[in-house]
């Protein structure tokens, strides 16, 4: 059986259908309801054939027709989504998805860095399942519910400090972002904050304001939340040096950068918290060096301004510890949760010390659906996963593995000039490429290297059945593969990876 998709969502089950317009007068996309009756599209798609799904087409690079429910997606759904694909899902498990034309992925998404301990895993899925047949609602602002505090139980020992000890959960990395925002401000009474440039931190109001990775994410939307000041991350490009430079070099220049910020932009006095990820996902895949996280510490200490770490992409063994910041040594005051916590399942979090949300008034905090038992239950499920399988020696090991096939890479005469950089952590891991960028004063791309090769490469590992991720305004591609992914399922992408990469330096 190829999948699991329940009958009235399975595009078998709109054979034979209709072209357009199958969408029931309730909004429904259905077939035989619960009651017995059924829906208008089903009574139409009874009689007709064009949503039937393409027959199987997997043959790499062969031209695949979009099935009627994507074409009714492509219609339907807004288009301020972007897609790699534009077929439908139908199963996950493991490292691997299913697609409705046919094709079975290796999947160095995760889903964007969520199903960190792969799709289904079934410890996870019993556990929300079980979950679901005893109490799925548990409004936080009404009781306390048991999952929601068995995770508190199980997280704490994994905190990278012992003064984060005080825990409110919600659904998405940008409402926590937020959450964690309108803390810092309340906790200070001062307004501002600095912000990396090449941050990513959502697409909500607030997480959008902070966020200078893309301008997408805010274009046509401007003003934005005020009280926002980027300053530059330890990024070689961001300083137009050469990608050898140093951390310490690197550290020192953003640090520089920062103190002119703090001179000429924002008092001190006016800085409620400075936001970081320990490293920036779409700003590159780059580590913050320790140097920096260090001096951005002092940077704090000295003005009594909080440090925010959103570890929202970065965290749950995703570098090979639970929270890259432990690779600084550095604490922080405020951190920010989600993705691989709940391995799918809407959950994120906000961390702190109880001094500081001791002073948050009753109320202050909230959501409707924050903290939901399900996604808590998955998440005490992954805890405990991560622990009984090892999950964390398994990244360590598939972690060099994949570094050095990268490196071979490198050594190929052939498209090694091609590369600027392979950098990351764990299995955070991104390759750079030297193609032009359009920014005519960086003096790193190569003009007469191939154009777009990040895209390019991503797409023909798709044609060879593997989903990889692009990131940043530079050509770089990134590696997220599910932290237990066996040393086949790593060899056979990376493989892929290699032949994307050496036909499409050649075609330039
Ligand atoms: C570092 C970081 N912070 C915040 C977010 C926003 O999370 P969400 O998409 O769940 O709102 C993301 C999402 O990719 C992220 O990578």
């Amino acid at each position: 059986m190829l999948t699991r998709v329940p009958r009235s969502f399975h595009p078998a089950a709109f054979s034979p259908a209709v072209g357009k317009g199958f969408i029931s007068q309730a909004g429904g996309i259905g077939g035989k309801q619960e009651s017995g009756r059924t829906s208008v599209l089903s009574r139409r798609t009874l009689s007709t054939s064009s949503l039937a799904r393409p027959k199987a087409l997997t043959s790499p690079g062969q031209k695949r027709s979009v099935s009627a429910l994507a074409q009714f997606g492509q219609k339907h759904v807004t288009k301020g989504l972007g897609r790699l694909t534009e077929a439908v899902f139908t199963k996950g498990e493991g490292c691997y998805v299913e697609l409705d034309d046919g094709r079975r992925m290796l999947d160095f998404t995760s889903g964007i860095g969520v199903t960190n301990l792969g799709h289904c895993h079934p410890k996870v899925s019993k556990a929300a399942a079980d979950q679901c047949m005893n109490l799925i609602h548990g409004q936080c602002s009404i009781a306390f519910h048991e999952p929601y505090l068995r995770l508190i139980e199980k997280l704490i020992p994994l905190m990278p400090d012992p003064s984060l000890d005080s825990f409110f959960f919600w659904n998405s990395g940008s409402e926590a972002i937020e959450g964690a925002i309108k803390m810092a401000r309340w906790y200070t009474g001062r307004q501002n904050i600095i912000t990396m440039q090449g941050g990513y931190h959502g697409r909500t109001f607030g997480a959008m304001a902070v966020t200078r990775s893309k301008t997408i994410y805010s274009e046509g939307c401007h003003p934005l939340m005020p009280g926002v000041f980027p300053v530059a991350f330890p990024y070689w490009h961001q300083h137009a040096v050469p990608p050898g430079t140093s951390e310490e070099e690197l550290s020192k220049l953003s640090l520089y950068q920062l103190e002119l910020v703090l001179s000429q932009q924002t008092n001190p006095k006016d800085v409620a918290a400075i936001l970081i990820e320990p490293i920036i996902g779409e700003g590159g895949y780059v580590p913050a060096p320790t140097e920096y996280l260090k001096g951005l510490r002092e940077v704090c200490d000295k003005h009594g301004i909080l440090l925010i770490i959103d570890e929202v992409q970065s965290g749950f063994l995703r570098t090979g510890k639970f929270f890259a910041v432990e690779y600084t040594g550095v604490r922080p005051d405020i951190m920010v949760i989600a993705k691989g916590l709940a391995n799918g399942f809407p959950l994120s979090g906000i961390v702190s010390r109880k001094e500081i949300t001791d002073k948050l008034s009753p109320g202050s905090m909230g959501g409707t659906y924050a903290g939901n038992a399900v996604a808590c239950a998955a998440g005490v499920a992954v805890a405990d996963v991560m622990r009984e399988e090892n999950v964390q020696e398994n990244v360590v090991a598939r972690s060099k593995e994949l570094f050095a096939s990268l490196a071979e890479l490198q050594k190929d005469p052939e498209v090694g000039p091609a590369i600027l950089d392979v950098r990351g952590k764990g299995l955070m891991v991104a390759v750079e490429f030297a193609s032009p960028t359009g920014h005519s004063h960086d003096p790193f791309v190569d003009p007469s290297a191939p154009a777009n090769l990040a895209k390019r490469i991503a797409k023909r590992c798709q044609d060879k059945g593997l989903f990889i991720l692009t990131t940043s305004v530079y050509e770089v591609i990134r590696f997220i593969p599910p932290l237990n992914i066996s040393k086949e399922d790593l060899a056979k992408g990376t493989k892929i990876f290699a032949e994307a990469v050496k036909e499409v330096v050649q075609e330039r």
